[in-house]
């Protein structure tokens, strides 16, 4: 069966007081709306419609081909929104998902679960519900002595009787298409705002005598909205809680998860123990057997198994297998750390390679720089690489020594096996297995060719 989902994104926001259209605010690192887009993929086998208004150049823009967009313009309310989608979608589908672009808590599986419920129905709506103590300004569902639901009364029009109603819609509807397309006409305008209510279709099936299918949600969190900044932290906790759970389910330990923040996406291994404080943003991918934190922040990063990462900062970096670095190092675009590299406290690395088995212990700068297997690189180095107009490269080969304080004066090349003294400043390519010591470096003596190191 085609089920497409039209996705509500069309109003202002007025209460996030943003510049920002609202559905763009993220939560664990994305958008509200690419929650939204999420659960509705797991749902419905057409690309949805997303109606927009506010905003829609943003929006439009960030959705790329991820989805159609149709715009609303003036914004007559959620029937009307959904009018909006019918030059596109009639003839098309055979049911019609829709759900607001301001729920990032809402589960695919839920969604999928209310697709299945309106396939068995012989009646257009299937909707969820929820009961709850605080109403938030939800609609009202109202239903007959027989159980069977009779309308959704939204809360400034619901007389005090029906205000005590503890049985809320959540805003999340699968229709019949065909019947849906017919009925938006028949929506009355609401006399007091002039808009057009989705949730009057209610109504109107009901009086038709056609059954709505209401399921009631157990999880009240996946029914938190966003009409406020206080919304978006609420939500914000939620999804955290999640994606945390979600990560200690699959093997990971986190010891304290109300202090670990992870965005969506990323991917940890197994028996890895994320510390508190730790930040894992946007591609970040971790292997099995890691020790991350406490106190770092890792972003769009891939990092090996049995990594040890404390208090430091990754950005655009990859380490592979057993690398040691920390604590206060810090990894920028292009760094690229070989098995078993070892970075102490305050290096930083940046467009550049270290070899397996290379060592920096303290306080070094390596840029746009490829270092051999082995190679130990002493307290205090920097590769001088940038002129003041451009970056200049520096190669350094396989067991290396480069003593404390070493400048590298880039462009530049070290054969392998050489040695640098302590303070040496590196001007000139240094051949193979050759010690250079001074301000500038100059040779003094041969080194004998020493058994390689494995
Ligand atoms: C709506 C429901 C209410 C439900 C609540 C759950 C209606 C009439 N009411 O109320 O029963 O309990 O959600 O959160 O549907 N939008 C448009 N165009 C418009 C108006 C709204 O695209 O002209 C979009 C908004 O951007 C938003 C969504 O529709 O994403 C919901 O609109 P909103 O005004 O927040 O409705 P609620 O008052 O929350
Ligand atoms: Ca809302």
């Amino acid at each position: 069966m085609k089920t497409t989902a039209i996705l509500l994104a069309a109003g202002q926001g007025i209460r996030m007081k943003s510049s920002l259209p609202k559905v763009l605010h993220p939560i664990a690192g994305k958008p509200l709306i690419w929650h939204a887009m999420q659960a509705i993929q797991k749902s419905t086998t057409e690309k949805p419609v997303v109606v927009v208004g506010h905003g829609a150049r943003e929006v439009t823009q960030y959705l790329g081909d991820s989805a159609q967009t149709v715009l609303q313009e003036p914004q007559l309310g959620t029937g009307h929104a959904v009018m909006q989608a019918e030059a596109l979608l009639k003839g098309k589908t055979d049911l019609v998902v829709v759900c607001y672009g301001d729920m990032p808590l809402l589960r695919g599986e839920t969604l999928q679960k209310l697709v299945e419920t309106q396939k068995k129905n012989k009646g257009p709506i299937s909707m969820l519900t929820v009961i709850a103590n605080d109403p938030r300004g939800f609609g009202r569902v109202i239903r007959r002595l027989d159980g069977s639901v009779e309308a959704i009364v939204e809360e400034y029009v619901a007389t005090a009787e029906q205000l005590l109603v503890k049985e809320l819609n959540v805003g999340g509807y699968c229709f019949d298409a065909g019947w849906l397309w017919d009925a938006l006409h028949r929506i009355p305008r609401n006399p007091k705002k002039g808009e057009y209510y989705l949730t009057d279709t209610v109504e109107l099936a009901a009086k038709d005598g056609l059954s709505v299918q209401a399921t009631i949600m157990e999880d009240m969190e996946e029914t938190i909205g966003v009409n406020t900044r206080v919304h978006l932290s609420e939500c914000e906790a939620a999804m955290r809680r999640r994606i945390n759970q979600e990560h200690m389910l699959g093997g990971v330990t986190m010891i304290d998860p109300a202090s670990t923040y992870i965005e969506a996406g990323v991917v940890i291994g197994m028996d890895t123990i994320i510390m508190p404080n730790t930040f894992l943003h946007g591609k970040t991918e971790i292997g099995e057997g890691g020790v991350i934190g406490p106190n770092s922040i890792i972003r769009d990063t891939k990092i090996g198994k049995g990594c040890k990462i404390l208090a430091s900062v990754l950005e655009g970096a990859w380490l592979e297998d057993h690398v040691d670095i920390g604590p206060f190092a810090r990894l920028r675009k292009g760094a690229h750390l070989g098995n078993h590299v070892h970075m102490g406290n305050f290096g930083e690395v940046k467009d550049s390679y270290l070899a397996d088995g290379v060592k920096m212990g303290h306080f070094s700068y390596i840029g746009n720089a490829q270092i051999g297997s082995n190679t130990n690189i002493g307290a205090g180095t920097i590769t001088c690489n940038y002129d003041g107009e451009k970056k200049h490269a520096t190669q350094i080969g396989q067991d290396v020594f480069i003593g404390s304080d070493t400048m590298l004066v880039a462009p530049l090349t070290i054969g392998d096996g050489a040695r640098t003294g302590a303070g040496a400043i590196v001007t000139k390519n240094v051949p193979a297995d050759t010690l250079v010591v001074g301000m500038p470096a100059r040779a003094i003596k041969k080194l004998q060719p020493k058994a390689p190191t494995k």
